[in-house]
């Protein structure tokens, strides 16, 4: 077991929909603490750095339009496997495929607009916290 810090967006799609309150219940049920909190509007150098990794992919132009398309919410929460938690509370990547009674499962609709975001390691959640809170 490891106490950890996480960066979650939630994100223009979810913003919209009025999800935040539901969205922020549902990682404070799971046990974990708001370390930071704060609304974004993301800028083309934070997404760039953000989605780094996915630069080149066909989805990308698609991505970086939908991630600039209204406010978002920015999170970093801590407790302990913190990163695997906000995963599985997050769902999986494919939305037809994400368990009912997760995030994704319950809200998304469609492969880009997905509601959320949860970094996928220590390294990655270390790089995104600096990204959105510095
Ligand atoms: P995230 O980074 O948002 O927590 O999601 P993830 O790890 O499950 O997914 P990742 O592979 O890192 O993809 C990042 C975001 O890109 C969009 N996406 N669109 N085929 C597509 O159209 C496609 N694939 C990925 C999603 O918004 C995904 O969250
Ligand atoms: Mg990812």
């Amino acid at each position: 077991m490891a106490y950890e810090k996480t960066l979650v967006l939630i994100k223009p799609d979810a913003v919209k929909r009025k999800l935040i309150g539901t969205l922020l219940k549902m990682y404070e049920e799971k046990g974990l603490e708001v370390e930071q909190i704060k609304s974004v509007f993301a800028t083309e150098e934070q997404l760039a750095r953000h989605y780094q990794a996915h630069i080149g992919k066909d989805f990308y132009p698609r991505l970086m339009a939908f991630m600039k398309s209204g406010m978002m919410i920015a999170i970093v929460l801590s407790g302990e496997q913190a990163i695997e938690i906000v995963r599985g509370v997050n769902g999986a990547t494919d939305y037809l495929k994400a368990d009912m009674g997760s995030i994704r499962g319950r809200f998304a609709n469609g492969y880009t607009e997905n509601c959320v975001h949860g970094s996928d390691s220590l390294e990655s959640a270390q790089t995104e916290i600096e990204i959105w809170f510095n």
